[in-house]
């Protein structure tokens, strides 16, 4: 039988002492937007589904266009049908759900909708018993979270604790995806929402933490006695970090204009990757403690004078190619694109973190759009084994090479963690192949993993902050990009934004840049 023990951190600031979420009102910014449509609410229908919501819930939309409450009811379950996770769905549980999703429509800068969306807020206290338990979710562009930050501080949203409180906050925010284009412009968003909130009450949301398998890193690390000893320079070669994609911009041109991979990945989710791997133990599953240790290795990785950004980058640009039979675009001829744009759509980064247990081991981040195939992993390849006892072998006719041992953590979409390693060819002759050994999620565990937009609202409701990122985290990780940035922006020649076939895996120059250190990407 199965035995798994549980663990729940005792540090959720919402789960009153019953240990149920308490009663909470979440107020969306950009409700009619796709994420909404697509994650927000199908995640909550899961989670209603599953008996995880607070028994008092209900759901405000506000956005900018007019709709019709029932009209805005009706189609968010109609998503909900398409894209929950429970199929089908439960009428009882969605209607329920339905019956406490209210459409207020104002403009963001404007304080009479706010005075508006306060007096409805006060009414379905009053008949839910809510009780100012709010949450603001942020899914606008991001040109709008300071005014709506401000907004809401200005109209008496929003209550800051006490300094010194160990109460939990009755209001937080969750702020979406970019924070911020740059170090500076993070600073000022920063500034701006910690003028309205305190720290304590800020959500800056990265789905990726929210996904199992990257909740899993830590599991894998400090719950198992076996990896952490070779965790370090003696043992690890080197690290590779790889997010493919195989869509392209799909019809987001204008936003990934300004962005490119650099900004849309590697700032967040792969710098979160690379935190998660490389920081050493919390002493607690406390958030900060997991948050300051986070910090902590961010602040270590070496800086990069712009002057040097062209060396350990590589930036690289799609064009048209064939994915899976099909003919596609390259990204100059993509929607809301400049015919002469650089912008990355594919970006190679070498990092090096400056502390004892890293010294000396690099770490390789990629990501790009239109590769070959999905996926995302983290690889540590290890040290080559010594040579001595089998170098015979690798002279004689059933040649042997020793391959370095790799542990793959399989972030998605095949979630699991393999182990490469070296077994005898059954015979009489000493071959040795490498082998893996596989442990994957779907076969061990059933069940489909809940959406990352799940457990992220789950616990920004239950508030348990551990798995969103801090505002130093955020900075420390746009000090690395931006510098690579500038770099890139002072030499655009020393920079080019190498093309690449779609379908491949990226410009044969980012071959070429790893090889250069005498190794090779992994083929995923
Ligand atoms: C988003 C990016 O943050 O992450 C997208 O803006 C990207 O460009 C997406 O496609 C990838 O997320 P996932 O969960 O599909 O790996």
């Amino acid at each position: 039988m199965n035995q798994s023990s549980s663990i729940t951190n005792p540090l959720r600031e919402g789960i009153n002492a019953r240990g149920a979420p308490e009663p909470c009102v979440l107020v969306i910014f950009g409700a009619t937007g796709d994420l909404t449509k697509r994650k927000l609410v199908p995640a909550l229908y899961n989670l209603a589904h599953e008996g995880q919501l607070p028994a008092s819930f209900a759901i405000v939309g506000f956005a900018r266009s007019e709709r019709d409450e029932a009209a805005f009811r009706a189609e968010l379950c109609d998503w909900v049908k398409k894209k929950s996770r429970f199929s089908p769905v439960n009428d009882s549980v969605l209607d329920a759900m339905a019956s406490r999703i209210f459409f207020q429509q104002g403009r963001y800068d404007d304080p009479q909708a706010y005075q508006a969306l306060a007096s409805r807020l006060n009414q379905i206290d009053k008949d839910l018993g809510t009780a100012w338990h709010r949450l603001f979710y942020i899914a606008t562009p991001p040109s709008e979270f300071p005014v709506i930050s401000e907004q809401l501080g200005a109209n008496g949203l929003v209550t800051r604790p006490q300094p010194g409180s160990t109460e939990p906050p009755l209001q937080r925010v969750i702020v979406e995806k970019p924070f911020g284009h740059s170090l500076e412009t993070a600073r000022e968003l920063n500034a701006v929402l910690t003028r309205v909130f305190d720290e304590r009450q800020i959500l800056r949301i990265d789905h990726y933490l929210g996904k199992e398998t990257v909740q899993n890193i830590m599991v894998l690390r400090f719950a198992n006695e076996i990896f952490e000893p070779l965790w370090n320079a003696k043992y690890v070669d080197h690290v590779q970090i790889t997010v493919a994609e195989s869509l392209g911009v799909e019809g987001r041109g204008g936003y990934y204009e300004g962005a490119g991979a650099m900004r849309d990945m590697l700032q967040n989710h792969m710098m979160q990757l690379l935190a998660l791997v490389a920081m050493e133990p919390p002493t607690s599953l406390e958030p900060e403690g997991i948050r300051d240790e986070k910090v902590k290795v961010l602040r270590a990785i070496r800086p990069i004078a712009s002057d040097r950004a062209c060396g350990c980058s590589l930036r690289g640009q799609y064009a048209r190619g064939s994915m899976m039979g099909q003919e596609v675009p390259g990204y100059l001829d993509e929607k809301g694109v400049a015919r002469d744009s650089l912008t990355e759509t594919y970006v190679a980064l070498k990092l090096h973190i400056d502390n004892w247990r890293w010294a000396g081991v690099p770490f390789y981040l990629r990501t790009g759009k239109r590769l070959p195939k999905q996926t995302a992993e983290i690889a540590i390849q290890f040290k080559a084994p010594p040579a001595v006892l089998f170098a015979a072998q690798s002279n004689r006719r059933a040649a042997t090479t020793l391959q370095p041992n790799v542990l793959v953590l399989r972030i998605q979409p095949d979630e699991g963690i393999s182990i490469r390693m070296n077994a005898k060819v059954p015979g009489t002759a000493l071959n040795i192949q490498p082998v893996k050994m596989d442990f994957d999620y779907g076969g061990t565990f059933g069940a489909r993993s809940p959406d990352a937009y799940e457990r992220l609202l789950f616990d920004a409701i239950n508030g348990d902050s551990t798995l969103f990122i801090r505002g130093d985290e955020t900075e420390h990780a746009w000090s690395i990009v931006d510098a690579v940035l500038q770099g890139w922006k002072n030499d655009p020649q020393g920079a080019p934004a190498y093309p690449y076939e779609s379908g491949t895996w990226g410009p044969p120059e980012a071959d070429e840049f790893i090889r250069r250190d005498g190794r090779e990407w992994r083929r995923t």
